[in-house]
């Protein structure tokens, strides 16, 4: 399993998927700052050089790219448990792939590919910046900002890149004990979302996740799954 540093790259997953045919699987990419850092929906990830993790997994196993629609729920239940373990209090999972403290975003996660070949899983986790200058939509916080204190950026990475080896091969067994996990800290759980249905966009009542990975929402006393999974 390889790991690749750079101190400056466009995008750790971008490089991933420029090169995937040469790497293995669970060839490990980060960096020290992204000077085109990706997020969903086409936005875009800002993080300050030197004081956050910016990474990504490269998965080409094929029993787990099965598994796509639970990766990202996957890796936000690794990243949950790991700040869990560091006494991170108010901790929650939003749905499909942000880990949440209160109502700011901690970690956000990003899955590109192309099935069935191969999937990055790109993760942003703020961990020593205080201040956040630039626009967001939802407010930022870091482990620094909830614990005060800074922590040693080589090991977080180390522990990551192990602890989420470990889950996605627990998949593989069929375990899905990660959804307990997401079903008892879903951030979203009797919030109001909106959702698109037969091409309108309605106000749901968020009820809960079934076992293929969706958001269940209470439209007109029925429960509807909103797909998860998507991949950019
Ligand atoms: C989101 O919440 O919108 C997802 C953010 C994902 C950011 C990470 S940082 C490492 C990897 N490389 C990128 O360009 N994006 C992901």
């Amino acid at each position: 399993m390889k790991k690749i540093h750079f101190d400056t790259i466009d995008s750790t997953n971008k490089y991933l998927k420029d090169n995937y045919e040469k790497f293995d699987s669970f060839t490990f990419v980060s960096a020290d700052y992204q000077s085109e850092g990706k997020g969903r929906e086409n936005r875009t990830w800002l993080a300050n050089k030197n004081e956050n993790l910016l990474f990504s997994v490269l998965i080409k196993d094929n029993q787990l790219i099965n598994y796509y629609k639970s990766i990202s729920l996957v890796s936000a239940v690794t990243i949950f448990n790991y700040l869990k373990t560091l006494g991170i209090k108010g901790l929650s999972i939003k749905w499909p792939n942000d880990v949440f403290v209160n109502d700011c975003k901690i970690c956000g996660i990003l899955l590109e590919g192309s099935i069935p070949n191969y999937l990055v899983v790109g993760i942003g986790l703020n961990v020593n910046q205080i201040e956040f200058d630039g626009k967001y939509r939802i407010e930022p916080t870091s482990i620094k900002k909830e614990l005060n204190k800074t922590l040693e950026l080589n090991d977080i990475r180390d522990i990551l890149y192990n602890d989420l080896i470990s889950d996605f091969n627990k998949l593989k067994n069929n375990d899905s004990s990660y959804l307990n996990i997401i079903r008892n800290n879903n951030y979203l759980l009797g919030k109001e979302k909106n959702v698109v249905l037969n091409g309108k966009e309605i106000k749901a009542k968020v009820v809960g996740i079934n076992d293929n990975n969706d958001l269940l929402v209470e439209i007109d006393n029925k429960i509807v799954p909103i797909f998860s999974g998507e991949i950019n």
